[in-house]
């Protein structure tokens, strides 16, 4: 249960499930705190019928501004791990376990701040729905917050990564995020056991 004042984003779901409606509706929720500071809220984009979702955690800075998700430093090494793992970016949707950036004042540079359990709950039903409209038989889990959202709290990342685990009808892999290959002291490492991962989804 999200513990904002704000009680969530069922709320604010469209009574007519289609990915567009989900878009214009997720553009005016108001479901957490987190609305109120962001420039807007960063949707999943991708193909209606792909095979793979991958979830991450928040947008950052730029996906903030740009309006779109996993287009900043996060994002080219996403590309990179697709791309390497024979991934084709048409059978991929991307989205992000809470849709609103999350981030604290540091002079007049947004540092980002770890979304509460309560911002991913109170952001649940979003992603919920886009798990539903796409329906993809492979699901990418990027770090500990899209692992929260859809596999659970007590789901450890660092221990059950690289594993295929039932995820409803789909069957879900998770990983690290890759904004933790670029802040892993390193990289190279950090990047091939991403790589690795996503190599097992990729042959699921
Ligand atoms: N990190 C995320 O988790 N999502 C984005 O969209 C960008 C960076
Ligand atoms: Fe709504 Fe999610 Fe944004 Fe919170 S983070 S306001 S629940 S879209």
């Amino acid at each position: 249960m999200a513990k904002d004042a704000n009680t969530g984003a069922a709320r604010f779901l469209p009574q007519d499930l289609t990915l567009e409606s989900l878009r214009t509706a997720a553009a005016c929720c108001e479901g957490c705190d987190l609305y109120r500071e962001a420039t807007q809220t960063v949707f999943g984009e991708g193909p209606a019928q792909a095979h793979f979702m991958l979830v991450g955690e928040q947008p950052g800075d730029q996906e903030d501004r740009k309006g779109v998700p996993f287009v900043g430093p996060a994002g080219r090494v996403l590309d990179r791990a697709l791309e390497e793992a024979g991934i084709d970016r048409d059978d991929v949707y991307v989205t992000n376990a809470v849709k609103h950036f999350s981030f604290t004042l540091k002079g007049r540079r947004r540092i980002h701040q770890k979304p509460t359990a309560a911002q991913i709950a109170a952001c649940q039903p979003w992603l919920n729905a886009e798990l539903a409209l796409v329906r993809p038989r492979v699901v990418i889990v990027m770090g500990a917050t899209a692992a929260r959202s859809l596999l659970g709290p007590s789901f450890r990342v660092t221990r059950q990564r690289g594993q295929a685990v039932p995820l409803g009808d789909a069957q879900a892999v998770a990983t690290i995020h890759p904004s933790a290959v670029l802040r892993a002291p390193d990289q190279e490492e950090a990047y091939a056991g991403m790589l690795a991962d996503f190599r097992v989804a990729a042959a699921l």
